[in-house]
């Protein structure tokens, strides 16, 4: 089954370094980033895991849940934490998944046969608290994501949620944003009563809503 965005994320129950967790039940009402990564005891892995470490009170402050998951086993996982901290400064605070059968990496489509068969390639999903697939990115296993940039897509994703405003290219926290084309002037007048710039009737710049 292709996943694709709008859809609900696949339920399922997996071991993970702090126990067995339901997903959805884990998610609850927050918003949740699933990632995975090709391989344990892998130099860029290594680096992307002690960088989520860093970056976790980032996500917790946006209520977004991480969890990591990888075709090896919890020993594995549990093992290599320590070289993680070793190497980066941090150890993984979030869950990862130990995945040794391939059940949810197949759930997921995070095997792709053509460029490996054994490993997963880097995805991520990006999962809203109605359990909707809001982003997903795949990466090979060679390029080390930029897990900034995802934190900028969820503030975006966060701001289109609760305002109807979208972001423009390259947007940063506290830019302006643009009125999504699915609202009506009349309905704008109604969230952004002080009004917005408009530079043509379809591109309605507004300051970004708090
Ligand atoms: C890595 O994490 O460094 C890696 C994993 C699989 C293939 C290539 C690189």
């Amino acid at each position: 089954m292709v996943l694709q965005l709008g859809d609900t994320a696949p339920d399922f129950t997996a071991d993970t370094t702090v126990g067995v967790l339901h997903f959805h039940q884990w998610i609850g009402n927050a918003w949740a980033m699933l990632f995975s990564h090709p391989k344990d005891f892998t130099p860029v892995c290594t680096t992307e895991l002690g960088y989520m470490a860093h970056l976790e009170p980032e996500f917790a402050k946006r209520h977004c849940k991480i969890i990591g998951l990888s075709v090896d086993s919890l020993d594995a996982h549990r093992q290599w934490a320590q070289d993680i901290a070793e190497t980066q400064g941090y150890a993984p605070n979030y869950p990862l998944i130990a995945d040794p059968e391939r059940r949810i990496s197949s759930l997921y489509g995070m095997i792709h046969p053509n460029a490996n068969d054994t490993m997963t390639v880097r995805s991520v999903f990006v999962i809203g608290p109605d359990k909707k697939l809001k982003l997903m990115l795949t990466y090979p296993a060679s390029t080390g994501r930029n897990f900034d940039e995802l934190l900028r897509a969820l503030d975006s994703l966060q701001l289109t949620a609760a305002h109807h405003v979208a972001t423009p290219v390259n947007w940063r926290p506290g830019e302006d944003v643009i009125i999504v084309p699915a609202l009506s002037d009349e309905a704008a007048q109604q969230r952004f009563p002080g009004g917005w710039k408009s530079l043509k009737p379809y591109l309605r710049v507004v300051p970004q809503p708090r």
